[in-house]
């Protein structure tokens, strides 16, 4: 009989080492007292064992359960739900490449499958350097940046097989690699911590998020009713004191967001450009 890995923990789980038990309780006595019940504090605790050993393991379970009374199944049942949480180590820097409808038209399953066959690892699998782990992630979005990868989930805007395979030959030199929206890199670990709920040290880190693009924004424009350049005067919307017409909604639409995707290409264009020289 053919064996069937559902990607459940082998339980029961040993136990954290005293010392690391004790500075992970501590943590996590913090986060839920954050919380009027404990067990609101799951996803949370679920971020701060993943920033220990790069991924929510079996040990990792069962610290969780214990500190929050829950059973290892019920831990298990979030911790298996939602893909941000790894059953698997992650390398120092985990690689999503959006295979989701819009990236995966605009070239998401060619970047996919280049990166695949550059790193030599396939989906959910890291490099024997532990530097790179990739995994194909469903709609990040940011639908008007596609195809859109994510390093420890910053975003590589406008990505095309050449910039994804010069962006992890980067990392992997250890050459400073800045996303195009958001704050600095750091290792997926101390990423997990920030999620976690833990303040981002680093000096400015916290100035470094983004604003709105100008593909986003011009979404925002054309919702207003304005009229943006270079679609051809059509509306997607009027104006609220205009009346609520939609006579002339897809086309415009279609027109406004292609004008709008050429901007934010020419913008990480520049960007990526950055990181080669
Ligand atoms: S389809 Fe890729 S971000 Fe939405």
């Amino acid at each position: 009989m053919t064996n069937v890995e559902l990607g459940l923990p082998a339980l029961p789980a040993p136990p954290y080492p005293e010392e690391v038990r004790a500075r992970l309780a501590e943590d996590a006595a913090e986060l839920i007292g954050r919380y009027p019940q404990a067990r609101s504090a799951l996803l949370p605790l679920l971020h701060l064992v993943q920033a220990e050993e790069g991924f929510v393991s079996p040990t990792g379970i069962r610290f969780c359960a214990e500190q929050l009374d829950l059973t290892t199944a019920e831990v298990t049942a979030v911790a298996t739900f939602y893909t941000m949480y790894r059953r698997r180590p992650a390398g120092k820097y985990h690689v999503g490449v959006c295979t989701n409808t819009l990236c995966a038209v605009l070239g998401g399953d060619q970047i996919f499958a280049e990166l695949q066959e550059h790193l030599g690892v396939g989906n959910n699998e890291t490099t024997e350097d532990g530097e790179i782990s990739i995994e194909h992630i469903e709609c990040n979005a940011a639908c008007d940046y596609a195809p859109v990868v994510m390093v420890n989930w910053e975003f590589f805007d406008d990505q095309t097989p050449q910039s994804a395979r010069r962006l992890v030959d980067d990392l992997r030199a250890g050459r400073e690699v800045r996303p195009t929206r958001g704050a600095r890199l750091c290792g997926f670990k101390e990423t997990a911590r920030i999620l976690a709920g833990f303040p981002d040290e680093r000096p400015g880190a916290n100035d470094e998020s983004g604003a709105g693009g100008a593909p986003s924004l011009a979404g925002l424009r054309l919702a207003r009713g304005e009229v943006l350049p270079g679609t051809g005067g059509t509306k997607v919307v009027a104006p609220r004191h205009e009346g609520t017409g939609t006579g002339t909604g897809t086309g415009g639409g279609t027109e406004a967001h292609g004008t709008g995707t050429g901007t934010g290409s020419e913008a990480h264009g520049a960007g990526q450009e950055g990181t080669e020289a």
